[in-house]
């Protein structure tokens, strides 16, 4: 039940709400039981005397009116406090998604993510807003009932109430099935969400290869899961109203047969046996509610426990309480004897005992086979990663002791795959320094040699790029992210494969503009062109995992057996493109046939 608590404390920063709710219960609850009592009058006195009409009728009339008035303002404050309590708890939750490490991305899919923000959340919503508000209502309302019974006959109440111990077994016994029900539904729901998210967004390669019918097979398999669990919630709520109807018909029965004796000794009048009758019989509607109000709980629990646990999930990378502010590179960035194993790369070290030091301003190049850890290396630099040994110093300081946030104001990365948002040309260009004016993102622009095709599109700057920039080409999305870079103006910068799925004409361009980019940084770069890593200040090789030799360009390049050497001469063979610019004509010379 603590998810239940928890979701309590989220209304404590509305107390007024909560008071006005509870006022306007109250009120609902003394009215439905005015109505109750007003029945025994109209027996009494209207029809076997003749008289007071005109005032029980007005009577009922008003306290109608009042319940009227008790419901509208319990049920509309109610709502709104359900909704801010999610309000929260969704915000709280975007919010902490974010802050998660790049782990925790790897491990869980967008689609699973959308689902706990929409589904989850939305069916906490449905439970707070719409049947708490009912929970204090109709107890209320039950309360007001039981004391008209009391005050009427007490012993007859308690007859009728012993009956009710017996309905808390059932309704307790079927909460607890209705909230594993309901967790299994939303784990449905959640993976049918992801199914769809990954449809969508491989849509192109669902096409080429003709898998439209097999996603859509996986998606009905999913969608059918959710419909089996939607019917094992049914089945559970469906059962409760004839159960709680069944124990009403008991009560009634009970009442029945004491009431008659009650009433041939004079302990009860006429008209107070059907107060009586009517309090009973107007409880029904409140216990059934209760009832449907328990059952929702319940899946209001089973779903906020799936949004605490996302809440609960610690950040691997976390800012430690005592995190100094990160001054400007000045001396040196240094990895010391950098170990690190991905969480699901079954105990395989991706990086082992990597150590160098580079010297600010200056540009090293990591080279290597595809999967050899160039990738997780310049990602630990930014901290997607923490290192699982060693430790990496800037300016002699252990990037774990700095703020998260003044470390990566420091780092500008491009990489291969470039994320754009659906925004303006110009904000994407911003994105990292919000308050930027046209003239800075014009210069950035043209710095990345971007200029020229922003002015081409329809709106200039202010043009809409579409999710993902698809109404981009690659070429010209690579220079918005470059131009992104430049504005934000990093002193450290980490350039992933960020020409390789270019053509060799925006290649030229963008390299180019990362030329411009990387003056007076220090730069990382994993490059397959090695006309880039030739002109680094050192080359840094790596071989799954291990660092196996470090030097520049003549120097490795001059062993005969050394795995730079070999690596070159391997590119050389099968990544060459026609058109190559002549500053690689030293590469050409130097060993394979030419093409
Ligand atoms: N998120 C991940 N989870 C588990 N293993 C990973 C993950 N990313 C990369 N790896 C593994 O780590 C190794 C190095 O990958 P990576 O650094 O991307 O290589 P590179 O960039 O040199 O091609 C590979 O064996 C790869 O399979
Ligand atoms: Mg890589």
């Amino acid at each position: 039940m603590s998810a239940f608590l928890r979701l309590i404390r989220y209304a404590s920063p509305y107390p007024s709400l909560v008071v006005g709710a509870t006022l306007a219960m109250l009120v609902y609850g003394g009215a439905s039981a005015a109505i109750a009592f007003l029945i025994g009058p109209v027996i009494d006195r209207v029809l076997l005397n003749q008289t007071g009409l005109g005032m029980v009728a007005g009577g009922i009339l008003l306290a109608y009116f009042v319940k009227g008035l008790g419901a509208y303002f319990s049920s509309y404050l109610m709502d709104d406090l359900g909704h801010r309590v999610v309000k929260r708890l969704r915000n709280d939750l975007f919010r902490h998604l974010l802050d998660q490490s790049a782990a925790f991305f790897s491990r869980r899919t967008t689609g699973q993510l959308l689902s706990r923000i929409n589904n989850d959340v939305g069916q906490v919503q449905r439970a707070v807003a719409e049947t708490v508000g009912d929970l204090a209502r109709e107890a209320l309302a039950l309360v007001g009932y039981a004391a008209l019974l009391i005050y009427l006959d007490a012993g007859l109440a308690l007859l009728c109430m012993t009956g009710a111990p017996l309905a808390v077994y059932p309704l307790v016994r079927m909460g607890k099935r209705l909230r594993t029900v309901t967790r299994w539904s939303q784990e449905a729901q959640e993976h049918m969400s992801h199914v769809a998210a990954e449809a969508f967004t491989g849509h192109r390669i669902v096409k080429a290869f003709g898998a439209e019918s097999r996603e859509a097979a996986k998606f009905e398999r999913a969608s059918h899961e959710l419909y089996r669990t939607y019917m094992k919630v049914t089945g559970v709520l469906s059962a409760l109203p004839p159960l709680m109807e069944f124990l009403g018909g008991v009560a009634i029965a009970g009442a029945l047969w004491y009431g008659s004796r009650e009433i041939a000794e004079g302990r009860l009048t006429a008209g107070g046996f059907t107060s009586f009758v009517a309090a009973l019989l107007l409880m029904y509607g409140p216990i059934k509610k209760l009832s449907r109000v328990n059952a929702n709980l319940q899946q209001a629990v089973a779903a906020s426990e799936r949004i605490f646990e996302l809440l609960d999930t610690h950040t691997e990378v976390a800012e430690s309480p005592d995190a100094v502010m990160l001054a400007p590179l000045s001396d040196a960035i240094e990895l010391r004897d950098v170990t690190f194993a991905y969480e699901d790369g079954h105990g395989r070290q991706a990086l082992r005992g990597v150590s160098f030091c580079v010297n600010a301003g200056r540009m090293v190049a990591i080279v290597g086979r595809s999967g050899a850890g160039k990738t997780t290396l310049v990602n630990l630099l930014p901290r997607f990663y923490d290192v699982t040994g060693g430790a990496i110093l800037i300016d002699g300081l252990d990037i774990r002791r700095t703020s998260i946030a003044s470390l990566r104001a420091q780092i500008g990365i491009v990489t291969q795959e470039t994320v754009l948002f659906d925004d303006t040309v110009a904000d994407n260009i911003a994105y990292g320094v919000p308050g930027a004016s046209l003239d800075q993102i014009e210069a950035a622009a043209r710095a990345a040699h971007a200029h020229d095709f922003i002015a081409a599109l329809p709106d200039g700057y202010k043009t809409t790029i579409g999710e993902r920039g698809q109404r981009l080409s690659g070429g010209q999305r690579q220079r918005l992210a470059i131009a992104r870079a430049l504005l934000k103006n990093p002193p450290i910068l980490i350039l992933d494969e960020a020409t390789s799925s270019l053509d060799s004409e925006s290649e030229r361009l963008v390299q180019d503009a990362l030329s411009t980019l990387m003056l007076n940084r220090t730069s990382f770069v994993i490059a397959h062109r090695l006309s880039t890593v030739r002109r680094a200040d050192a080359i840094i090789v790596l071989e799954r995992g291990r660092m196996v030799e470090v030097g520049r360009h003549d120097e490795l390049l001059a062993r005969p057996h050394g795995a730079y050497a070999r690596l070159h001469q391997m590119q050389f063979q099968e990544g060459r493109r026609p058109a190559t610019e002549p500053e690689d004509s030293a590469l050409r010379t130097t060993g394979g046939p030419r093409l």
